[in-house]
This record gives C-alpha cells, structure tokens and sequence, in this order.
C-alpha cells in the first residue's frame, strides 16, 4: 500500500467554477484519488478555494459585500457544488485559513533569511481619487500589443499577454473609473528566483516520466531563464508581510501576492484536514523528516498554472533548505472551449457546475468530460456531442447492458443470482479477453492518460454486451434453462465488475450497480482478475431491480439548452 497525496488546483473563490475548470483540474484528480483508493492505497485528496488577491476584493465590491463575508459565502457555495459533482476531497479548506497564513509568514522569513527575498523599489499606478495604488486587476486600460480597451492591469483577456500595469495605455481606476492616476514609487519584496535557475532545472532534469504537455511547458520556462519576482502588493485583503507576529518595517499595509501564498494553501490545508480529526498528522505527509519521503505526490492543473508549480512553488519549497515534499508528478490539461470560444459568465456562455446539476446528475457530465478531456490539445464543449456521447455510451451500452439481463433473469428465474448450469467456452474467451482490457484500463488510469481510460472502460462495457449477443440466454432458455442460467449469472457478476471498474469515473451510478447486489464499492478491491470477478457474487443470492441508469437525452433538450447557454 502507497502513500498517494493527491491535489487540485485551486478554484479562485470569485464565482462558481464552468465545466472547463472542472475538467481542468478538479476532475481528472478525483478520478485519479478514486481510483488510487481503490487499489487500495492510502490516500489524501485535497483542494481549497483560492480566496486573496484582486478578484476576490473587486468580486466582493461588485457583490456589496465585506471580502470576508464573500469568501465565506462562496466557499460553501463552491463546496456544495463539488459535493454534488462526487469530487471527493478528504478535505476542501480555504487558503484565507490560518494555517496557510502562518506558513506564508514561514516561508517568506526562511526564504529572506536564505538570501533569496530583497526590497526593491517599483513605480507603480497610484489613484489620487481612490487614495490607493492600482496593483494588478485594480486599474484597466488598452492592451499595449492588441489595443483591446478593456485589458486588465495583470493580463490582457484578449491576445493573453500578462502585463505589468505601467504598460497599461490610457488606464482607468477599475474600482471608481477615476483616470486622476499617477506613478509612484512604492516598496515590493522580490523572490530572486533567478538564484534558484541551477537548483530548479536540476530538479526538473530528474522527471523524465511527467507528462509530455508538462515537460514542455516548465522547460520552456527554464530555458527563458528564471525572472525574479514581485511578491508582495498594496491590498488590504492577504496575507499580512509581517514575521513572527511583527509586520515587517514599512510593509505593515501590504499583503502577500496570491500566487506567493496559494500553492502554500496545499500544506495549508493538510494541517486543516489534520485538525478536523483526532489522530491525523499533517506533517507526515509534508515533512521529508517526518515520514513524507515515503509519499508519492500528485498534483492536477490547466496549463496556465504549470510555471508557478513547476518553477515558483519549488523555489520556495528548495529555497527554504528545509525538508519539505515536493510535487512527484504533475499532471496538467489543456483547455476546454465552449463551443471554440470561451466560457464567460457576463456573456452568458457556457455551463457552469451549478447549472450543470439542474439539468442533470453528475455523473453524465463527469463522463463526458473525461472521455473527451482536453489532454493533447485543447477541446471543444458542444452539447450535441455531449448528448451523443451521454446516448451511446451510458444509455445504449452500459444502461441498457444493466436493464437487459436484471429483468431478463427477474423474468425467468426471480430476482435471485441463478445458481444452476457451468461456465463455459465462451466464458473461458470472456474472461480473457477482460483480462486483456482490464490490464489496459488499469494501466491507463496510472498512466493519468484518462481519455485513453475512458476508451478501454467502454471497451470493456461493449465486450459485456457482446458477450449476452453471443451467448443469446433468451434462445438458451427455451432448451438449455442450465446454459441459459449460467449465462446469466455471468450477467450479473459482469454488473458488480463493471462497478467497480467504472466507479473512478461515474461513482453515483457505480454505487447503484453495486447496490444491485447490496455492494460497498468501498470494500471492493480493485478486480484484476476476470475470472475471479465472473465468481463474485454468491449462487442464490438476491438482488434488487435497479431503476434506469441513464435516460437518453432529447433533441428538444439540446435546443433548448442552446438557447439558454448561448451555444454558437
Ligand atoms: O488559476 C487558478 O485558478 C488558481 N486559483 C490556481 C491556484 S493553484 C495553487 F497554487 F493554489
Ligand atoms: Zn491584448
């Protein structure tokens, strides 16, 4: 048994995450969590609302709120929804908590007593009408590359460039849209990132086996060279610049800049998870000293975030020359389009997690978008591929697989598992063929290559539906009841395999086909073996009919789901 540490991304806390962040991030890393618990490791799965920073005081503002109540507010908003969607996080904390303040103020100090944090002095955009400086998403303005108007003081949303806001043309105060601005000098500590250039690449050199999109993109940013950077900002909303309790002289209005103290947040929250509960020990997971070495540490994440967990969130863990676990493998994904655009909640376009769960449950939506996941490229939602995909793998071959042997034997021999007639030939060719896919899938799902996963999964569904064609029990049944009864019996123990090979992917369903048989999921051990699986439910036992798995869904739906979403 491992010690698997599993984490996501962080969802900024300002608004309800779209299905592309979803399937970004959080997704693929509760597949991997429940997969990596079902072969029966030990495992922490966390993740956290990413809560400082600009967006989350301009989202307050915009929702005349205190930030502290906004956060709190959408916090649990966030969590219902990952709830509801079966993300199943050991714990969903909030990098706004405590223990992610203490480690921040932790690090900082390590890092400057290491020589790796000096004060410079910055010029930067200072309101006179808003008496404040503009970092970041405070000020707006004309992109310098593109011209577009509306190009936020971090990043421009049009071409994508990131953007220092003194580049900003004609800038505007995003709070008071007061053009009364000035620049003025002010105080920033800096990571000098570029003394870590050697340490860093070393480390990177050592991970042959991250996946390909991963390697590309952190080498990439070795290659540019490591650029020192502001990690400090003029916000009332952070976490303090002050050490041991002391502000630091002349920060004591400053805060730390949110990618400084958000992948911090994943030890944060651990000592969160720890403190929920007797007996849980954070620091073995974190600390090399304190039994981490042993823990092998995943992380999940769009592409974006790639750099800061790649090259900034090591430079603070190896800069601090302390004995802190570092990421094994990280695996990150591309993006998923709506319809070749972007999600956009002004705009009304796309689905977000809330929405999703109104129109129907999790699972089809977790199916979906895992099986067409943005792995080697960026992919495009559109709803009439989801409701072909939703039709023909979970209603036309899986559901209809469940619904055609349960009431076929309910109908011929009651709803208990038939206990007469032997396997034979066909079940020899079954079972090996199962094992040959079983094998696949496994392997893919380590691998993380979860598109390929979702293709061996439904591999192994259609082989079950092949399986009753062939071996056709409603001919059996009229001369061979025996025949007709093993077969169906192998029908069935292909439900309870089927549970659980699926449950990673589509844990609500999986928990229904297991109930089939009073099942828990839980106790199952992951089934390498096909043969062993065609003999796990005991000769006799009782079952109970299951409802309808998946309903299909229906060309109106799609329409009028179009015209709710703003497909195009
Ligand atoms: O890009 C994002 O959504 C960030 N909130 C991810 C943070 S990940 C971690 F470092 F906290
Ligand atoms: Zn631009």
């Amino acid at each position: 048994m491992a010690r698997i540490l599993v984490t996501s991304a962080l969802p900024y806390i300002n608004g309800i995450k779209h299905l592309g962040n979803l399937v970004g991030s959080m997704l693929p890393a509760d597949v991997y969590a429940r997969f990596s618990r079902a072969c029966g490791n030990e495992v922490l799965f966390l993740c956290a609302t990413d809560e400082h920073g600009t967006p989350a005081e301009l989202a307050a503002r915009a929702a005349n709120q205190s930030v502290e109540d906004y956060c709190a507010e959408q916090h649990e908003i966030q969590k219902r929804a990952c709830f509801d969607f079966g993300l199943s996080f050991d714990h969903f904390g909030r990098s706004s908590n405590a223990p992610n303040k203490r480690l921040t103020q932790h690090f900082a100090k390590v890092l400057e007593d290491n020589g790796l944090i000096e004060e410079r002095t910055d010029r930067q955009i200072y309101s006179i009408d808003d008496a404040r400086f503009l970092p970041d998403r405070y000020v707006e303005g004309t992109c310098p590359n593109c011209a577009y108007e509306k190009a936020r003081g971090d990043q421009c949303d049009n071409c994508g460039t990131l953007l220092d806001p003194i580049e900003l043309k004609d800038p505007y105060s995003s709070i008071s849209g007061s053009r009364n601005l000035e620049v003025r000098e002010t105080k920033h500590l800096y990571l000098r990132q570029s003394k870590m250039q050697d340490a860093i690449a070393d480390w990177i050199a050592t991970k042959d086996a991250w996946p390909h999109l991963t390697k590309s993109i952190a080498g990439k940013w070795i290659k540019e060279g490591l650029q020192d950077r502001s990690i400090t900002r003029d916000l009332y909303w952070g976490v303090p610049v002050a050490y041991e309790g002391k502000p630091r002289p002349g920060f004591d209005k400053k805060v730390f800049y949110v990618w400084f103290d958000a992948p911090i947040e994943y030890i944060g929250c651990t000592e969160e998870w720890a403190s929920a509960a007797p007996g849980r020990n954070w620091r073995s997971w974190w600390r090399l000293d304190e039994g981490a070495a042993d823990v092998r540490y995943v992380q999940f994440m769009g592409k974006d975030n790639v750099a800061f967990h790649t090259v900034s969130f090591p430079v603070t863990i190896l800069g601090s020359k302390e004995p802190w676990k570092l990421v094994d493998t990280l695996k990150s994904l591309n993006w998923l389009t709506w319809y070749g655009g972007k999600f956009s909640t002004s705009q009304n376009r796309g689905i977000f997690m809330d929405q999703a769960l109104e129109l129907l449950p999790a699972d089809y939506w977790r199916w979906h978008l895992m099986a067409n996941a943005p792995e080697s490229d960026d992919a495009s939602f559109t709803l009439e591929h989801f409701a072909s995909v939703v039709n023909k793998d979970l209603a036309d071959v899986l559901g209809n697989f469940v619904n055609r042997i349960t009431r076929f034997c309910a109908s011929k021999f009651g709803e208990n598992v038939p206990a007469e007639g032997a396997y034979g030939e066909v079940e020899a060719k079954l079972i090996a063929d199962l094992d040959v896919k079983i094998a696949a899938y496994t392997a893919a799902l380590e691998a993380m290559e979860f598109r390929k996963a979702c293709a061996e999964l439904r591999g192994i569904w259609v082989a079950g539906n092949e399986y009753l064609q062939i071996a056709a029990p409603w001919t059996a049944f009229k001369t061979d009841p025996a025949r007709a009864a093993a077969v169906v019996r192998a029908g069935l123990n292909l439900i309870a395999l089927f549970a659980a090979l699926s449950a990673p992917f589509i844990p609500h369903t999986a928990a229904k086909m297991a109930a089939v048989f009073g099942i828990d999921l839980a106790r199952e051990p992951w089934p390498l073996s096909a043969k062993a699986a065609l003999e796990r439910l005991p000769p006799g036992a009782a079952f109970a009919l299951p409802e309808v798995l998946f309903k299909k869904i229906e060309d109106e739906q799609v329409a009028a789901w179009r015209e709710k979403f703003g497909a195009e």
